[in-house]
């Protein structure tokens, strides 16, 4: 059974102060989870070691990272690389945000270089697809997250590809309270898994869990995450309030 996700996106958020507080406000709910649901925060940088102490004892709880520099190492100030991530036990990565890839000219090929890294350190990347308001409404929206998935991810291995959480996240409904409805959403997780089908045969493709991202909300979630294909969310701004993340996490299937 594939992995069910609640992945929490804090962007750049939060006091330090703010980010405990958040965080065991989430953990105290106890929340009963069953053995493939998985609550996952990526947090800023400086937060990722209390956060993974937080959850350590935590079986479903997991850090994230939001971003990795696509180099090793070296002369690189200001960047962190997938093997500092590692030493300090970070388990999963998000790569290739759409925020990423608007501000800081992220492209395909330096994502595969991302992913690549990530792998190599036992990193599992949450890689992130979707399609701006004008290709969706010229309507070419599945070629382009092809095409995305193609130059980032499908030079992997099979059993790389296994590793790979997919994020689907239309960028006109990211932070904009425009939610894809549940069957838009559907209509593309679907795509993008006959996609991987196509590339790596039906039993990958199974098992590939692809979160929806775009003003998930308490009061969407259940709907959302209700679809065949949705196997869970990234979520941005609800994220941040706790009561509003407990929902989201307790409306995984
Ligand atoms: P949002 O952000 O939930 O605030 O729309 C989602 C994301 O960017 O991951």
């Amino acid at each position: 059974m594939r992995k069910q996700i609640a992945a929490a996106n804090w962007k750049m958020n939060c006091t330090y102060r703010q980010a405990e507080i958040l965080l065991s406000d989430v953990l105290k709910e106890k929340i009963s989870l069953e053995p493939h649901h998985q609550v996952i925060f990526a947090v800023p940088f400086p937060y990722l070691i209390m956060t993974n102490s937080e959850v350590a004892e935590e079986p479903n709880y997991f850090a994230s990272a939001q971003n990795c520099y696509n180099k090793k190492s070296g002369a690189y100030t200001g960047e962190v690389s997938a093997e500092m991530l590692e030493s300090i036990g970070v388990q999963y990565c998000i790569i290739g945000h759409s925020e990423r890839r608007e501000y800081f000219n992220e492209s395909n090929q330096m994502l595969a270089e991302k992913v690549d890294l990530c792998l190599e350190k036992n990193i599992t990347p949450i890689f992130c697809c979707g399609e701006s308001l004008s290709i969706r409404e010229a309507g070419t929206q599945n070629s382009f997250v092809e095409t995305q998935l193609n130059e980032s991810l499908f030079h992997l291995s099979a059993e790389a590809m296994s590793n790979i959480i997919l994020a689907y996240e239309p960028i006109w409904a990211i932070g904009t309270g425009k939610t894809a409805t549940a069957a838009q959403a559907q209509e593309m997780h679907a795509h993008l898994r006959s996609v991987i089908g196509k590339k790596y045969g039906n039993e990958v493709a199974a098992g590939v869990s692809i979160l929806y991202g775009g003003s998930v909300k308490a009061n969407n979630a259940a709907e959302l995450f209700a679809s065949e294909d949705v196997d869970g969310g990234l979520v941005g701004g609800a994220s941040l309030v706790a009561e509003d993340f407990i929902s989201i996490i307790k409306a995984l299937q």
